[in-house]
């Protein structure tokens, strides 16, 4: 390998230092949508499956520093969506900061894979044309240090440092989500912030710098459940819960809803509960009503553990189905739906990287249930290859009479076309197949921080701003072909 043009680690001394900017004042975008998208991808699309024999084994051992510089770049999103939302910062600031984020994290993807680029010239030129990209983001009478800003300067923390300092004053503007701008978002062109005034805790963050809470503005499952039972005039242990994934039961986590299902159980529904994990012996005993299965289960066995569960229950219908195993969920929907269960809602864990028509499903793996959650390092790098895509989901479920209700980052709600009928407040999200892509847009994709939400960009061997980006067709081949060179063929399906 040869070197870099200013060493091996000329990335780790990259850039910028916010010393006195003022970043209040004088800040209008130098980019507007007609402009973009100018920023490259990395590794460039050409290398997907063409990566260098020795490449791999550089990148991975780079892995552990990159992943936290790419965990500030994370959390400077995260206070800057954080910052939006309370009105501490006003649009025009956060769309440059997170254009400037975006522009910084391809910095450090590209130091990271500088050996798939055949020759030092091609790496270079690249190079210098990411960090005159860079430069254009800056803000405004930005005292770049150094002469060379791109190769020699202060480094990520201390940058870092500066900018969360300025984003804790209350200027007391109106808060808004900070959507990532149209320069390095161009897919989301069209994608507006939801017009509704109030907004729900949705995550949290304990970062180096600080807490931060990000909200969602979907209605809360459990508001949409609650109102249910009341149309339906029942009381709440006449609901029927199956929770496929109970983790160790919680409902909450601070202010953020964990599990839908779980809460239900706490305010009286009865049910299954079934967990594979050791976590899952805190179970036992924990609701009165609720039948705990304690151990793996699969897509063969599934229907009748939960049946067996239902009749000693002697319930004669099911009102929701929650699933998330992180593993070929769809398979065990689609193994329930078709023996008859039919609950009124679903609540299911979707893959987001995936955008629509893509569709992915990740296979039933023996060998791998007994593994989750076991490894973190290689649940984080094998976590474009979990579970199903929204499109996956969708057809599944539309197959067996649902329609989607709602989107977030996490979950999708599906509701039974045989409840349809009951003024729920909320219409379903029909339509084929541009809608769809549209709210995987809204509730995936464009919203700050989710783009590098837990390192999903930082594990990818494709820079994932590529598949939406890219026309359906285009988008399809690309994902197509990044999943068979990453050997994941026979694990799982991938197909448009
Ligand atoms: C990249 O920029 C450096 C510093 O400005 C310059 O010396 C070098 O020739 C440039 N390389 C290419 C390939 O453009
Ligand atoms: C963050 O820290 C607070 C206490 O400071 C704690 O209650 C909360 O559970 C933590 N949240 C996460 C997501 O770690
Ligand atoms: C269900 O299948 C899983 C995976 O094959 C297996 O580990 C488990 O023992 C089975 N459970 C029952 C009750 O048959």
């Amino acid at each position: 390998m040869w070197p870099g043009p200013t060493g091996p680690n000329a990335w780790l001394r990259l850039v910028l230092v916010f010393t006195e900017v003022p970043l209040a004042a004088n800040h209008a975008r130098r980019f507007d949508s007609t402009e973009g998208p100018a920023l490259a991808y990395c590794p460039p699309l050409v290398s997907i499956g063409a990566l260098p024999p020795d490449c791999e084994l550089e990148t991975l051992l780079q892995e552990g520093m990159m992943l936290s510089f790419y965990g500030h770049v994370e959390e400077m999103e995260w206070a800057l969506a954080d910052a939006s939302e309370a009105g501490r910062i006003t649009s025009d600031i956060a769309n440059a900061m997170l254009s400037f984020a975006e522009s910084l994290s391809l910095m450090l993807c590209m130091g990271r894979f500088r050996c798939v680029y055949p020759t030092k010239e091609e790496f270079e030129s690249a190079w210098n044309f990411s960090c005159e990209q860079l430069l254009s983001r800056a803000p405004p009478n930005f005292p770049w240090i150094s002469t060379e800003p791109c190769s020699a300067g202060n480094e990520l923390m201390e940058v870092m440092s500066l900018v969360m300092q300025r984003l804790r004053y209350n200027f007391g503007l109106p808060g808004r989500l900070a959507r990532y701008p149209l320069d390095v978002a161009p897919a989301c062109d069209g994608v507006k912030e939801p017009d509704v005034i109030q907004r729900w805790p949705f995550m949290s963050l304990n970062g180096t710098f600080g807490q931060y809470v990000v909200s969602t503005t979907q209605t809360p499952f459990m508001d949409i459940f609650d109102r249910f039972r009341e149309l339906r005039q029942v009381m709440p242990s006449e609901l029927i819960v199956v929770n496929l994934g109970a983790h160790d039961g919680a409902c909450k986590d601070g202010a953020v809803v964990k599990d839908v299902a779980n809460c239900a159980f706490d305010l009286g529904a009865r049910g299954v509960a079934v967990e594979g994990l050791t976590l899952a012996s805190t179970l036992e005993g924990r609701w009165k009503d609720v039948l705990v299965h304690v151990g793996y289960v699969s897509p063969a066995n599934v229907t009748e553990i939960v049946g067996t569960a239902l009749s000693r229950l002697a319930a004669k219908h099911v009102d929701l189905l929650k699933i998330d195993f992180d593993h070929a969920d769809c398979f065990f929907a689609e193994a329930l739906l078709r023996h008859g269960l039919a609950p009124a809602f679903m609540v299911v864990e979707y893959n987001r990287i995936f955008p629509p028509p893509i569709r992915f499903k990740e296979r039933f793996s023996e060998a791998k249930a007994g593994r989750m959650g076991q490894s973190w390092m290689d649940g984080k790098r094998s976590q474009h290859w979990s579970g199903c895509s929204m499109q996956a989901w969708h057809d599944t479920a539309a197959a067996h009479g649902y329609e989607l209700l709602q989107a977030t980052l996490f979950d999708l709600t599906f509701l039974h076309q045989n409840v349809k009928h009951l003024d729920l407040g909320l219409d379903s999200l029909n339509g084929w197949p541009s809608s769809i892509f549209n709210t995987w847009l809204a509730s995936a994709y464009c919203f700050a921080p989710s783009r590098r939400l837990y390192g999903h960009q930082a594990f990818a061997s494709l820079d994932l701003r590529a598949l939406p980006e890219l026309p359906a067709d285009d988008r399809c081949a690309l994902a197509a072909r990044w999943w068979s060179s990453e050997g994941q063929t026979s694990q799982s399906e991938l197909y448009c």
